[in-house]
């Protein structure tokens, strides 16, 4: 009920910015860097501190909830995406900024009901902006409503984009293709190593589209949910219906853009979350 939702919101909103506390520490401070699924995939004691608050402090409020999260998938927990209230969380997007001092660096939390995502929070405690949106409801910023840009020329557009941390000589050739075919066309393209934060970006009209493969649920399922209710549209990649455990999504600021794009990108396979 709208209720119910009402109190989950707030409830995820505080306890954000209880971890966030934590991310700032660790931002300012040493930390031990590990890495993951390659020498470019990295992560720290501080994403998996700030993944243990959030789980514990929500599961405190809403026992019979789920989790979808980024290093309990990481440390072998499968992802089951089903009908059940479920937090999907990404407790620091943007690792690699992280550690290297950019303060692109957020956390992301969307909680789905019945497999539609119903809130998406986005916070970045470096730069101190929070994202929001509840279904319905639109997006907020800092408790400001935003909008996406509405543009529809992709020659009049700025547009995001992301190596990722694969280093598959066949990824990153698809990938380095479909930025160049995009730039000859674009006033710009910015890669700010953050999927929640790029989403957000396009939310509020800073830039016009973002598009990534390779992603996962945890990294896009909020800034999903807060683009769409900035007024921007999501798809796959490809042209078809946007899938959360796709690996993949095109954000943009008009759904013409989005068919301005989708044809010229090659597209790359990742197995489903
Ligand atoms: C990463 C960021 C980045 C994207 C990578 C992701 P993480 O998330 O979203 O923009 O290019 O593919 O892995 O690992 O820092 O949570």
């Amino acid at each position: 009920t709208e209720k119910e939702i009402e109190l989950y919101y707030r409830t995820v909103l505080h306890v954000v910015s209880t971890a966030g506390k934590v991310v700032n520490e660790g931002f300012l401070g040493k930390k031990r860097v590990e890495t993951k699924a390659g020498a470019a995939d990295l992560v720290t004691e501080f994403d998996q501190r700030v993944e243990e608050i959030l789980i514990k402090k929500l599961q405190e409020e809403f026992p019979t909830h789920k989790f979808i999260a980024e290093e309990s998938a990481a440390s072998g927990v499968k992802t089951t995406f089903g009908d059940d209230p479920t937090w999907i969380i990404d407790p620091i997007d943007g690792t690699t900024n992280f550690v290297h001092g950019f303060p692109f660096v957020a956390i992301s939390i969307a909680l789905a009901i019945k497999k539609q995502v119903v809130i998406g929070v986005i916070f970045n405690p470096v730069l101190d902006l929070l994202y929001s949106a509840v279904h319905g409801k639109g997006a907020f910023k800092n408790g400001r409503p935003i909008r996406c840009s509405g543009q529809t020329e992709l020659g009049l557009s700025q547009v995001a984009g992301e190596y990722g941390s694969s280093r598959e000589p066949d990824v990153l050739s698809a990938k380095c293709k479909n930025l160049r075919v995009i730039i000859e066309k674009v006033h710009s393209i910015r890669a700010i190593g953050s999927a929640a934060m790029n989403l957000c970006m396009v939310a509020e009209g800073s830039c016009d589209a973002y598009f990534e493969y390779g992603i996962h649920i945890w990294d896009y399922a909020a800034g999903d949910l807060i683009a769409r209710e900035a007024g921007a549209y999501t798809c796959d990649p490809s042209g078809g219906q946007l899938n959360l455990l796709h690996r993949c999504i095109l954000c943009t600021a008009s759904k013409e853009l989005a068919g301005q794009i989708s044809p010229l990108l090659t597209h790359v396979d990742f197995p489903d979350d």
